[in-house]
């Protein structure tokens, strides 16, 4: 009978040894004992970026990306996007089951009666340039609310950990919008406790002088499904940030405000704002087969918004936004850009560069234009992101917490630098010496 286990001979002593295999994994660690003699440190594994090294153990997502599946605690994302909510669907994550009539009502009055800010916040947010990018600030607005809430440093205690959670989920819109409003010189808004999620995120962002705003359905259920659709996505770049920083206990305001700070490059949650502006620079359809030409050629960019690390399949979320695009323009107007985008993916999918390299529209190629159609400005676009990802980086955080075999993350080194040698001070390093300069001397 075949043996759950793998056999590895190594060469340079002639050793054999067996490792055992579970999920179709071995453990790192057990190839430490394979050493060439007793100094030998033993063997370690080399992944640079992590390409085929699992960090933890998950119950939360899965993902084929042969064969472009989403699942969040096993609900298929189309169900998802198509039945729940973006509150129901965060708390599935943090919870792992669908919530009952009882525990929904519970959930949706604490991460409503939560959206207030600090009015110190307030301060924070004026405080930056009036042309700040809204992701960098942020960052810093996370990062910053841990000072307000110093209890959320006793991650152990799930009394603490479920009251930050409220209140990351409940303040991100709040200030996603200050950051908004800020750029454009326009008065904060506060959060309306009557309105949905995503209902009272576009209050907050585009009310005038209405006595109260009523959003529009078809952008607040476009909003909810986008923010549904980018929730969680296992083990991506920052919700590896997030659980590495957590890992050390430090507070959730802090590790996620780490986590948006690795979603906020243009490989990660950037690339949607990434896409608009390659669209813009393309101009017009005709331009298209010149600008794929380039990309192949790697004399331009890459095209952003194709490709994925996971999925060598369509995304299945890229399926379910162009779906919601068409709802988008019959409110606001085609988006020209989506004329230029659909070419792009005509003539890429039968291009055998992207073919042979299984290179497909991700979740970001169409995100960007119906977000603009929906009149956020780009730099808003990783920010919407955030709001839709923090359920997702919480309940990696706190899966991180509770998993028995989690320590502080710490990965090894190959280390190719110098040998050890001895300090030269500066006189003898060589080279001409620097003329001896004088400090200025202030006009009298
Ligand atoms: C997402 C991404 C970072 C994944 O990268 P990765 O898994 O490290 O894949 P690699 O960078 O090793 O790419 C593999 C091959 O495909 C090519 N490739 C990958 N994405 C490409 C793209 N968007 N356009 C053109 N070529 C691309 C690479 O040049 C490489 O070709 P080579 O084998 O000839 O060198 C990458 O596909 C990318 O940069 N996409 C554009 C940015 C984007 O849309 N990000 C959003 C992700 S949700």
């Amino acid at each position: 009978m075949a043996k759950n286990t793998l056999s590895i001979t190594d060469n340079r002593t002639g050793k054999t040894y067996e490792l055992p295999v579970t999920d179709d994994t071995i453990k790192a660690i057990d190839l430490r004992p394979l050493k060439f003699d007793d100094t030998d440190f033993g063997l370690m594994s080399y992944d640079p970026a992590f390409t085929n090294t699992a960090s933890c153990r998950s119950q939360i997502t899965f993902i084929d990306g042969d064969r472009g599946i989403l699942w969040y605690r096993g609900y298929p994302i189309e169900q998802l996007a198509e039945m729940s909510t973006f509150p129901e669907t965060a708390y599935l994550l943090l919870h792992g089951e669908l919530p009952t009539q009882a525990e929904y009502e519970q959930w949706i009055y604490e991460i409503t009666h939560h959206t207030f800010l600090h009015e110190n916040v307030k301060k924070l947010v004026e405080g930056f340039r009036y042309d700040a990018h809204p992701m960098g600030m942020l960052v810093s607005t996370l990062a910053a609310l841990s000072t307000f809430y110093p209890e959320s440093k006793e991650v152990r205690d799930p009394e603490v950990r479920r009251k930050q959670i409220y209140r990351l989920i409940a303040k991100t819109p709040t200030l996603a919008a200050f950051a908004y409003r800020h750029s454009r010189g326009l008065p904060y808004v506060q959060p309306d406790n009557d309105l949905s999620y995503a209902g009272n995120f576009l209050n907050m962002l585009f009310r005038m002088s209405e006595v109260s705003y009523e959003p529009n359905p078809v952008l607040e259920k476009a909003l909810d499904v986008l923010f549904i659709l980018h929730a969680d996505h296992e083990q991506n770049c920052s919700a590896n940030a997030m659980r590495s920083v957590g890992s050390s206990l430090a507070d959730p305001y802090c590790s996620s405000a780490a986590a948006a700070a690795a979603l906020y490059g243009p490989l990660h949650g950037g690339a949607n704002e990434a896409v608009l502006r390659m669209l813009h620079e393309i101009g017009t359809v005709k331009n298209v087969p010149k600008f794929i030409e380039k990309v192949k050629t790697g004399e331009g960019t890459r095209l952003m918004g194709f490709g994925h690390r996971i999925y060598k399949n369509y995304d299945p979320r890229a399926k379910i936004i162009k779906q919601i695009a068409d709802q988008v323009f019959e409110v606001m107007g085609r988006n020209p850009l989506l004329d230029i985008a659909l070419e792009l993916e005509r003539i890429a999918l039968q291009d055998d560069y992207f073919v042979k390299r299984k290179l497909y529209p991700n979740v970001d190629f169409y995100s960007g234009i119906i977000y603009q159609a929906m009149g956020f400005p780009v730099e808003m676009f990783p920010v919407l992101f955030a709001i839709g990802r923090m359920p997702g980086w919480l309940a990696q955080w706190q899966e991180m917490l509770l998993d028995a075999e989690q320590k502080i993350a710490r990965p090894r080194q190959v280390y190719t630098g110098h040998k050890q040698r001895d300090y030269l001070p500066l006189e003898r390093r060589g080279g001409v010496p620097e003329p001896e300069r004088k400090p200025a001397r202030a006009a009298t």
